[in-house]
């Protein structure tokens, strides 16, 4: 926060320092039509206040990502050796000429900005739309989403001043009509076939429902608590998503026996998020304290409550690069890869199915799930029929998959039942990355019992396991894992997952994408061992 002010007080020092003549605008994003789905409906009224959000162009952010893999990569001498905040912040503070030439632009026109990032990077402004749409060349408009009545405000096309189009990478909410991942868990009221929530006939009970019980045994995670109070586990809810604490107790008492039922989480709200008791809709966070033991959860509730749609969850989910600064601080980012049957996002993986946002983006851990008959009996695994899972159109493969991707094309090849060209991009970043366990989940949801389902309950099931391998390593003196991938993709991470053999990928119509031997897009890598992954990470 320091930081942030000092950068902004240097904005002003140098706002007044030179003053800029008019110029030629250049339009600086457009779009022919809104997303599918929305309605144009009026213009914005000329008096609402928008927040606007300006990402200035970050002076090195090619440098930051070759850090990022250093201290990542465990065949690197850097190997988590992360870096701190502020050699985070060399690499993505703007220089000293685009904060002068974007500040004189915006005092020209009485506008103040607030830096929203500790490197500056990133600026607020508040104006009524009458003033966006005159400094932007812009038409603000109403655009209603058909399905959900909500409606957002964005123009299809903003310009910028000639000379600060080097300067600015985007202005947001203008363009963009990102929707939110369908990876809600679907909830079913009523409960699983066993007498008792939580009864001990297992490892029967599991082939009907999991718990975690089931998952400890069959992915051999541990039940005594962790012991480092440093090490912590992010929850994000997004959209009505909250925790609530008394389904939570009930949870525990019926299915964590062993620990205290009282646990609970520390809660941090963003952008007017609220985590209002009287309305739980998310339920699987239980998860988290179930399986991570002992480690410190904090629920992260992101909210949706500005007019002009620059919800929490936009925010968070706009910008990759923030996920790779995470990254290089030692922070481990893992998201659902998306149920089937999503729409919106920034690019297509095969046909009309289209990737969500996080999934594709290369500094993520990418979760799908499996389910179906499993481990107990000597039975693998089987990719979720709605998991979803593809190519980027967007984000190329990264190198630490390409040779891994590049395996899985050519068996798809070999099958001989390649889909028509442009149902998925081979040069494109593939996801999942790893999957775990995604069906009949057991939860108490409004005091009841049911079951749930969804990618979303794979990501807080993987990530539980890699908090306890945190605290492990941070009680042995060792660095943390923070960004996965290349550690999950290396031989050793690889042969300390089980890798999933079954399953076809929903999102590519009659043909699929089938799993096989090795990384595929429905269940990635495989599922997490970890006895596997304690040895593999050097415990
Ligand atoms: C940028 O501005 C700061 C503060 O005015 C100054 O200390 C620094 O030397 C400048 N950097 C360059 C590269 O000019
Ligand atoms: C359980 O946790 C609560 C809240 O932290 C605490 O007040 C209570 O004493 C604990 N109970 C036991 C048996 O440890
Ligand atoms: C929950 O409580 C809030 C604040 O007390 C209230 O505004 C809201 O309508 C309530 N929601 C439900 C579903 O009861
Ligand atoms: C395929 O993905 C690459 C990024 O890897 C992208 O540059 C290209 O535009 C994509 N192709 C299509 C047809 O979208
Ligand atoms: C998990 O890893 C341990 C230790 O490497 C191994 O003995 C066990 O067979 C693995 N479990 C599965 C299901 O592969």
């Amino acid at each position: 926060m320091v930081l942030a002010t000092s950068f902004f007080a240097s904005l002003l020092l140098l706002a007044t320092a030179k003053p800029m003549a008019p110029r030629t605008m250049v339009a600086h994003e457009s779009r022919a039509a809104s997303a599918e789905g929305f309605v144009q409906s009026a213009a914005a009224p000329a008096e609402q206040e928008l927040t606007l959000r300006i990402a200035l162009k970050q002076n090195n952010i090619v440098g930051l990502q070759t850090e990022l893999y250093k201290v990542s990569d465990p065949a690197s001498e850097f190997y988590g050796k992360h870096l701190t905040l502020e050699e985070v912040a060399k690499f993505v503070k703007p220089t000293n000429d685009t904060l002068a030439a974007v500040s004189s632009w915006l005092s020209d026109n009485n506008i103040n900005a607030k830096p929203v990032t500790p490197a500056g990077d990133m600026l607020e402004i508040k104006i009524p739309v009458s003033q966006a749409n005159d400094l932007l060349s812009a038409q603000f408009s109403v655009f209603t989403h058909s399905k959900t009545g909500k409606t957002i405000i964005r123009t299809l096309q903003y310009s910028l001043p000639a000379p600060l189009t080097q300067h600015v990478e985007f202005f947001h909410p203008t363009t963009s009509f990102a929707l939110p991942l369908n990876s809600r868990p679907k909830f079913a009221a009523g409960r699983a076939k066993r007498a008792t929530p939580g009864s001990d006939d297992l490892p029967d009970s599991c082939t009907s429902t999991m718990t975690p019980a089931c998952l400890q045994l069959l992915y051999n995670i541990p039940t005594a608590p962790a012991t480092q109070k440093s090490n912590t586990l992010g929850v994000a809810g997004f959209l009505d998503q909250w925790a609530n604490e008394e389904d939570l107790t009930a949870f525990l008492a019926s299915f964590r026996k062993d620990i205290n039922s009282s646990t609970t989480f520390a809660l941090k709200t963003l952008d007017g998020g609220s985590n209002p008791q009287n309305r739980s809709q998310a339920g699987i966070e239980a998860y988290t304290i179930g399986l991570a033991t002992g480690v410190p959860v904090t629920f992260i509730s992101a909210g949706d409550d500005n007019p002009d749609g620059a919800s929490g969850f936009l925010q968070v989910s706009n910008l990759c690069n923030a996920y790779m600064q995470l990254g290089a601080l030692g922070t481990s980012l893992l998201f659902a890869s998306g149920d089937g049957g999503v729409s919106g996002g920034q690019s297509q993986s095969c046909g009309d199915f289209v990737t969500p946002f996080p999934a594709g983006c290369p500094f993520i851990t990418s979760v799908g799930s499996t389910g179906g008959i499993n481990q107990f009996f000597g039975i693998s695994e089987v990719g979720s029929d709605f998991s979803s899972g593809g190519f980027s159109n967007y984000f190329s493969a990264p190198d630490y998959q390409t040779e891994a991707v590049a395996a899985y094309l050519k068996f798809f090849d070999s099958l001989g039942t390649i889909p028509p060209d442009g149902r998925f991009n081979r040069s494109g970043r593939g996801f999942p990355d790893v999957s775990a366990q995604g069906e009949n989940f057991e939860i108490v949801l409004d005091g009841q019992f049911g079951t749930v389902e969804g990618t979303s309950c794979s990501s807080p099931t993987f990530a539980s396991i890699i908090a306890l391998l945190n605290d492990e390593l941070v009680a042995a003196g060792k660095p943390t894992l923070g960004f996965l991938n290349p550690f999950l993709y290396s031989s050793a991470g690889r042969a300390a997952l089980n890798d999933i053999v079954f399953g076809t990928n929903p999102g590519c119509g009659t043909s699929g994408l089938p799993a096989t031997t090795g990384w595929d897009p429905i269940t990635g890598l495989g599922t997490p061992n970890y006895t596997a992954l304690r040895t593999a990470v050097g415990l």
